[in-house]
């Protein structure tokens, strides 16, 4: 069975309650109900994990290495800060799809870029939870064309 590990970052945790004009009033809890139910319907293993904390996302990413077959990221504000995010998906190498819950292009400046775009496979953004959901197609459109 594949292995899809999806990573949540900072302040992902509170979604529902957060700027929920921005971000949606769907739950973080809820989001991953939703992933865990089509991971089953299509037979694929799902590791969730949401942290505030960079280093944290960097030890999941290097542990998901050999052991996962694709990660989907919404790294949060990290998106636009980190370095050391975009860097340990660059050594792993697993195929990786960036999402976020709002159009990035169409907010403040400094949304304006991230440091993900460029190790991933794709971006999906501005669809609010359905970002997520089809970020985890996504994988597994991507696992189904590109693994035998
Ligand atoms: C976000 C967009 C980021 O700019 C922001 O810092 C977030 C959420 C999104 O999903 O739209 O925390 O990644």
């Amino acid at each position: 069975m594949p292995r899809i590990l999806v990573l949540h970052g900072p302040n992902l945790n509170l979604l529902g309650q957060r700027e929920p004009d921005i971000y949606g009033a769907v739950t973080l809890e809820e989001i991953n109900h939703r992933l865990k139910t089509i991971a089953a319907e299509h037979e694929v293993e799902l590791e969730i994990l949401q942290s505030n904390h960079e280093g944290v996302l960097v030890d999941a990413i290097q542990e998901a290495m050999g052991r996962v077959d694709a990660l989907v990221i919404n790294a949060g504000a990290f998106t636009h800060t980190s370095v050391a995010l975009r860097d340990a998906i660059a050594a792993v190498k697993l195929p990786t799809i960036e999402v976020h819950l709002s159009n990035l292009s169409r907010r403040e400046g400094f949304r304006q870029h991230s440091y993900l775009t460029e190790v991933a496979i794709g971006q999906i953004m501005g669809f609010g939870a359905d970002s997520y959901t089809l970020g985890l197609h996504a994988a597994i459109l991507y696992l189904d064309r590109h693994v035998a």
